[in-house]
């Protein structure tokens, strides 16, 4: 496992909730750890995906009610991961250091949020938008990137991309000069404040015009912005699972206070076609880590936002994903 105690004490989104059946086991991927979810009534488990006798994969044993019964040799493991019942001697206790590693575990956003050491925080980032009943929301992706997490954070943070790789839709290149916006810092994280960006369409009108983006990065591999046009906020908060230092899993929830009529399967093809654009550009940045020697790399005067969030993830120490 990594020594990457800040990823490691992170909150990661790793499923959503109602892909966890009460009867399935969900394999999952996390920091280079398989792992295994499962659910009774209200409580759900994450596991290290491994039976401390053989190795076995736990994900494709059974369950039966509150027991988790491994594929191999029938070992039954309770919710805390004790091991209860070894078929082989069926009238002697098992002994109690046959244990599976559980880690910590929660719901919330509608996803399953997994942390493999001691959490940092209770609850993942804040979503603003969440509890505010005027904002539609929906689920997008998630996306697979074959790239470390850090290069689909940035790639969500940098607007001069706009109009090469989102033209027509976020940006247009008749408009690709990028104008100043303040890079502050927060407690927790930091803001890009008032980065203006000119937009084909930005309320839907079919009339183009300049946009204004305020983000906040939260933590390492948690996002969200906010864009405003004529009272209409549509707000993105975007967070990243590392599933290993060159592949991760992007969760976009979108939240929206206008545009009730238009139907979430459009929004959604919409919000794909975005990331799909967006994937292959960033599998393609050499090397997929994200390089943190700011020497490493040229940087532009509207590269701030890229300058401060590396400098940040030197400083806390990140060493997973980055080189
Ligand atoms: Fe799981 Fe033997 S490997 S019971
Ligand atoms: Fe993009």
């Amino acid at each position: 496992m990594t020594t990457d105690a800040i990823l490691l004490n992170d909150w990661h989104a790793v499923a959503k909730v109602e892909d966890l059946k009460s009867t399935s086991l969900l394999p999952a991927r996390l920091l280079g750890e398989n792992i295994v979810l499962w659910r009774y009534e209200n409580q759900i488990m994450a596991w290290q995906d491994k039976c401390p006798h053989r190795g076995a994969r736990l994900s494709i044993g059974s369950i039966s009610g509150d027991t988790l019964i491994c594929p191999y040799h029938g070992f039954e493991y309770d919710t805390t991961g004790t091991c209860t019942h070894i078929p082989a001697y069926p009238n002697r206790q098992p002994p109690q250091r046959v244990r599976v590693k559980t880690y910590t575990v929660q719901e919330c956003y509608g996803l399953i949020w997994v942390c493999l050491g001691t959490p940092d925080t209770p609850t993942p980032a804040p979503f603003a938008e969440w509890q505010d009943s005027s904002y539609r929301k929906f689920l997008c992706g998630p996306y697979n990137y074959q790239s470390s997490g850090f290069r689909a954070i940035e790639n969500f943070l940098d607007v001069s991309h706009f109009p090469f790789v989102h033209d027509g839709l976020l940006g247009s290149r008749s408009y690709t000069a990028v104008e100043d916006y303040e890079v502050r810092k927060e407690e927790t994280g930091f803001s890009l404040c008032n980065v203006p960006v000119w937009q084909p369409d930005p309320d839907g009108t079919g009339k183009g015009g300049k946009v204004i983006y305020n983000y906040r990065v939260w933590r390492p591999l948690t996002t969200s912005f906010v864009k405003e046009t004529n009272g209409n906020c549509l707000a993105i908060y975007f967070t990243v699972a590392p599933i290993n230092e060159e592949e991760c899993l992007g969760w976009m929830w979108i939240a929206m206070n206008y545009g009730f009529e238009i139907p979430e399967i459009d929004l959604k093809t919409f919000q794909d076609k975005v990331v799909n654009q967006d994937i292959p550009i960033v599998e393609s940045q050499q090397p997929k880590c994200l390089p943190l020697d700011l020497q490493a790399e040229f940087h532009l005067p509207c590269d701030k936002s890229s300058i401060f969030y590396r400098k940040w993830l030197r400083e806390m120490g990140v060493s997973f994903g980055v080189i």
